[in-house]
């Protein structure tokens, strides 16, 4: 709901150095996150993962509500070799609303 996207729009504000999400987002350090949510991992063009971020997309793994509140919740824990320089998300409420945001802001 409303109130939800709101608040992720907030806590988004803790991935704003590294990503862009909307008309017109480019990738920066980190890739541009629209339509992220149900897509395969690593599917951006141009942008250049880790290795284990290209492997899991070849094996097909796929963002949905599971892996994406396991990844933000430690990726480094989630996803070993990553590049994502982020500590992760203390509060389960933070991710599900900054998964609300990333389905709500997506052009
Ligand atoms: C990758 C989300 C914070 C840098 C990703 C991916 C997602 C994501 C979903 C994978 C995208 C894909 O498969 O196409 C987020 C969210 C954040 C956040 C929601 C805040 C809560 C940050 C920050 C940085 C960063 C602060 C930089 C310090 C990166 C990089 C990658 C990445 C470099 C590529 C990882 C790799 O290839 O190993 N992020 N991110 N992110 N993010 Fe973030």
């Amino acid at each position: 709901d409303a109130a939800l996207v709101d608040a992720g729009e907030k806590v988004f504000r803790k991935c704003k150095s590294c990503h862009q999400i909307g008309a017109g987002a480019k990738n920066r350090s980190g890739p541009q996150l629209n339509g992220v949510m149900g897509r395969q991992m690593a599917a951006v063009e141009d942008f250049k993962y880790s290795n284990v971020f290209n492997t899991a997309g070849e094996e097909g793994r796929v963002w949905d509500e599971d892996s994406m509140a396991a990844f933000l919740a430690n990726p480094k824990e989630y996803m070993n070799g990553t590049k994502m320089g982020f500590a992760g998300l203390k509060s389960d409420e933070d991710i599900e609303a900054v998964i609300a945001y990333l389905r709500a802001a997506t052009e």
